[in-house]
């Protein structure tokens, strides 16, 4: 029998996942469909709900609904409880185990494809919204050497810290804190990621041009277009990249969750780049 999986959001029309699924279905021969639903914003529990009364196995998570996926989730796997938002769901025997796997697929993104890891880095993190918050608990398992937040708002900022600094302590992480991007110019900074909104509106955070170290790595979670933040970070010589590899590595992290098969993510990745 097909075991049935979708994507549920709002909007959900441009998702990459089906394809990504169906190839992950493809290489690892297993008969399995995946869909898309279009949930009204009122009607998220009622929907995921009646795909899984309908036989549906799993489901991933998209805008608007992480949180409410978390709280429709009867357990929490650790990054999903840190991060107070669920982007995969699998329903199991009348039990709904939730998880979170963006910020294992940014981790997998930069250590496996961007020969970038994380660890004994000097990181610093965009944006205080629900992206951070989502990666946030995967990355400082990482144990990078310092990890900083800046924000325009300092209040999300510092609510940010103080959710993750029990654990960035018990980490030994270094340093963990936030700063105004004003106060990045001593950085420098080995990988800086942009997990604000701003490239969605052709913004970008005001960022000083000293903040990249020699080689370093510009990564923004947008995928699909180059924002300006990447054609800033070219300019200042960084490296740079999208979101697309950690968009397949989240999608190959759920996959593994459902069917306890780790499909191979590269070729993917790469075909999904050359847009085949
Ligand atoms: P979500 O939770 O959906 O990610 P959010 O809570 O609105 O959305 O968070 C968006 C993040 O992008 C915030 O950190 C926001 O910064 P502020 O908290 O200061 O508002 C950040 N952001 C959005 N546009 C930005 C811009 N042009 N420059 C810098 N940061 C920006």
């Amino acid at each position: 029998m097909t075991d049935r999986y979708a994507v549920i959001g709002h909007p959900v029309e441009h998702s990459l996942s089906p394809a990504i699924h169906a190839e992950f279905a493809r290489v690892t021969g297993g008969d399995v469909s995946y869909g898309r639903i279009l949930a009204p914003l009122d009607g998220f529990r009622a929907a995921a709900l009646r795909f899984r009364d309908e036989g549906g196995k799993g489901l991933n998570v998209t805008l608007p609904f992480k949180p409410e996926a978390w709280q429709l989730a009867d357990s929490h796997s650790a990054g999903a409880a840190a991060a107070g938002a669920v982007n995969t769901l699998k329903f199991e025997g009348g039990r709904i185990a939730g998880h979170n796997t963006d910020g294992i697929g940014l981790a997998n993104d930069l250590r496996g494809n961007l020969g970038c890891p994380v660890r004994g880095r000097r990181v610093l993190l965009m944006g205080a919204g629900g992206a951070s918050y989502g990666v946030m608990e995967p990355l400082l398992r990482e144990l990078p050497l310092s990890l900083i937040v800046a924000n325009r708002t300092e209040e999300k900022a510092k609510a940010l810290i103080g959710h993750f600094e029990k654990l960035s302590a018990e980490l030994g992480i270094r340093r963990f804190t936030w700063l105004p991007y004003d106060r990045l110019e001593n950085g420098p900074f080995d990988i800086v990621i942009n997990a604000t909104s701003a490239g969605l509106t052709d913004a970008m955070p005001p960022l000083p041009r000293r903040v990249f170290a020699s080689g370093a790595l510009a990564y923004d979670m947008v995928y699909g277009r180059t924002t300006p933040f990447m054609k800033f970070a070219a300019g200042c010589g960084a490296e740079v990249a999208d979101g697309l590899g950690m968009l397949v590595e989240q999608a190959a992290e759920s996959f593994y969750i459902w069917r306890d098969v780790r499909p191979a993510t590269k070729a993917v990745i790469a075909r999904l780049r050359s847009g085949q």
